[in-house]
């Protein structure tokens, strides 16, 4: 099963947005699918770094080795002078250390950073200077070496270095816009999820070695500087009085990949959320009026998140901006949040309301990074998905419960549930955990929890089986489809189950069929809206009774459309659920649900290759619902030929599910 549910991106495009060739990310790219609303397959990323160590297919690669802990990070100080002319910068760490073991080498990550000088200064002791500075390049690894054992104990690690304002959106990198008099201008940028804080300084690049950081920039004086935390001094630099040095207050311990510094020409709105924190929404400039939305959502949002946790937002602001040139969606970094500006700003005036609902979503989802993922950080990258996944799921909550309008929870089905069953039907999807490290590093493991940490909760407060059952979810590749037939004995209904692995190539005709640990709800057209019976499958099949259901009855699975599965009803079960869908009692996000997976079933299932290839062809230029009751009747016509073919049923009820959602939405409107 993916990670993360797809949404509006196309395959290639998930491919291209997380390249190991970074010279694929170059700009005409993404430019071309700026304006497409998309999420980013992100557990990718951490796919890449577990298949480029990959030494089956890479002999002449060494094993991807975490950094040793002999040597650990308590506070950063760092300060960047960027050239915003030149594209490069300068930097200046002095970063509090702790010897755990006495060594004469620090191994820390560093990638395209020249190291000019290095010393570490034991505390209450001498200067030593590094002798040697050893880069594996390959690694992203840098090896100081010094003349003596440094001794267990604290210090200080004096770093200067420079690297250079990349153009390819990650780490420390240079991102163009115009001024509204058509000059072409920089500003400089961050995005170092999951592993580009090493291009900006020389650290210890993992989520599980976290620190405080204290942050000086740098910066023009006529340039907005922003990181983590608020600004707690700004005077001139001393050398040149064109600069100004903008020192930010310490931040939390932190992970290193949610530091974040932009320098640039930006104007603002700023509100104030009902629990004290400032908020500041960051547009181009001459904008302002566009952050106003995105204002009104994280104001709406903090408060919210606030209680739902039932911790405060430990920052005393937190800044979301519009950068020009991004790669992701948005990153939630600490306090400074940084956004595509599709994701982020509304023209009052202009945009929709899909566009608005898609803000909502983005700002709702970084906002529940602050606490779930930047609080509480997964141990490893193997473990991101409790962290993607769960911030992908609360967005809809939060806008649910700011923007009741806005209907969100059916959107999630047929935008996001739907879409990530199409992505997890590919040959070439994968598991959500992926298998990124051999060793897993042992610091203190308060709040960097794995996926066994989150089982191990939910089996206490449920005492239910969880591990088991979301292990074979979490850790195989796709989902199920179930098979459902029926049978009336006196006033039970008989059900007979079973699954089998769901591929968008045809059948599995693999050895060994992999088999999930399904919950299966079922309801009943009595009361259309609730859960009559639960039960789990946890084997091939199963025979189900439900009681008490007379034989006018219908019966459907997954009401809700909330379980991860593909349904396939015989033919009776499905006409026996045309008035439900005709009336409308059946509810839009069961309708939803039943027609994609009776679309997938008839893709599947139309066996002669020439009106499949019509059908497919057809289909996929087709985007109103009116043209999709055209393409069904074609389609009948070609299903009525084969009577064994179940297909025939998805081509009846697609029409009528589809102009139910007619009939509602003009009663709606
Ligand atoms: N943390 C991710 C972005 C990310 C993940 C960047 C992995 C680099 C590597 C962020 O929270 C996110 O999920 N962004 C989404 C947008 C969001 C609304 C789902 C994105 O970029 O698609
Ligand atoms: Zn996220």
């Amino acid at each position: 099963m993916l990670l993360v549910l797809g949404r509006r991106v196309s395959l290639s495009f998930v491919k291209r947005v997380i390249p190991q060739d970074p010279v694929l990310l170059s700009k005409p790219i993404l430019q071309n699918f700026r304006t497409i609303k998309f999420r980013v397959i992100h557990s990718s990323t951490v796919f890449a770094i577990a298949t480029r160590q990959n030494t089956d297919t890479m002999p002449e690669r060494r094993p991807f080795v975490r950094l040793p802990t002999d040597v650990y990070p308590v506070n950063y100080g760092l300060c960047l002078k960027p050239d915003l002319i030149d594209f490069t910068f300068e930097g200046k760490l002095e970063a509090i250390v702790e010897v755990n073991l006495a060594t004469n080498q620090i191994v820390m990550n560093c990638a395209d950073i020249d190291i000019i000088t290095a010393s570490f200064v034991p505390e209450g002791g001498e200067e030593i200077n590094a002798t040697g500075f050893n880069y594996q390049n390959e690694d992203e690894k840098v090896t100081l070496s010094f003349p003596s054992a440094l001794q267990k104990g604290s210090g200080t690690l004096k770093i200067d270095f420079v690297g250079e304002l990349n153009d390819k959106m990650k780490g420390f990198y240079r991102s163009k816009y115009a001024t509204p008099a058509g000059e072409i201008r920089y500003a400089a940028v961050t995005q170092f999820e999951a592993t580009d804080a090493r291009r900006a300084f020389p650290c210890w690049d993992e989520p599980a070695i976290k620190a405080t950081f204290d942050i000086s920039l740098i910066v023009p004086k006529d340039r907005v500087a922003l990181s983590n935390m608020n600004v707690i001094d700004r005077k001139p630099h001393p050398e040149d009085d064109s600069l100004l040095e903008v020192k930010f207050a310490t931040t939390p311990i932190m992970s290193t990949y949610l530091v974040a510094f932009v320098i640039g020409e930006y104007d603002f709105v700023e509100g104030q959320s009902s629990d004290g924190v400032t908020v500041r929404v960051y547009t181009p400039t001459g904008k302002a009026e566009q952050g106003k939305f995105a204002l009104e959502v994280a104001v709406k949002t903090l408060p919210f998140y606030n209680d739902y946790f039932n911790v405060p937002y430990p920052l005393p602001k937190i800044d979301l901006i519009a950068i020009a040139d991004f790669a992701a969606g948005a990153m939630e970094n600490w306090g400074l949040v940084t956004y595509r500006e599709t994701a982020l700003l509304i023209d009052p005036k202009n945009s929709c309301s899909s566009s608005r609902q898609w803000v909502a979503l983005v700002v709702g989802h970084e906002l529940a990074h602050q606490w779930f993922g930047n609080l509480v950080t997964m141990e490893w990258w193997t473990h991101l998905w409790l962290n993607e996944g769960f911030a992908s799921w609360i967005e809809y909550l939060c806008v649910d419960h700011c923007f009741p309008d806005y209907d969100i929870w059916t959107q999630f089905v047929s935008a996001d549930y739907t879409r990530a069953l199409d992505l997890d039907a590919l040959d070439n999807s994968h598991p959500i955990e992926v298998y990124v490290n051999v060793r897993e590093v042992s610091l203190s493991d308060e709040c960097k929890p794995r996926t066994v940490d989150l089982w191990d909760c939910l089996e206490q407060a449920s005492g239910k089986p969880i591990a088991l059952v979301m292990s074979s979810w979490t850790k195989q590749m796709g989902f199920p489809i179930i098979v459902v037939d029926q049978e009336q004995q006196g006033d039970d209904r008989i059900l007979k189950i079973s699954q089998k692995k769901f591929c968008a190539s045809g059948p599995h005709n693999g050895e060994d069929c992999p088999n999930w640990m399904v919950p299966i709800s079922i309801c009943t057209g009595e009361d259309p809206g609730c859960t009559k019976l639960k039960v789990l499958l946890d084997s091939p099949e199963t025979t189900i009774t439900i009681n008490s259901v007379s034989p006018d009855q219908w019966v459907k699975i997954n009401p809700g459309t909330v379980g991860f599965y593909r349904i396939q009803y015989s033919s009776a079960m499905l006409e026996s659920l045309l008035p439900g869908i005709r009336d409308l009692t059946l509810l839009p996000v069961d309708r939803l649900g039943l027609q994609n997976d009776l679309f997938s079933l008839l893709h599947k299932q139309a066996d002669m290759q020439e009106e499949k290839n019509r059908i497919e062809r057809v289909l996929g230029a087709i985007s109103a619902p009116d043209l999709i009751q055209k393409v069904l009747t074609f389609a009948l016509s070609v299903c009525t030929h084969n009577h064994s073919c179940p297909g025939i049923w998805s081509v009846l009820l697609a029409p009528a599910i589809l102009s139910g959602e007619y009939k509602r939405r003009n009663k709606n409107a």
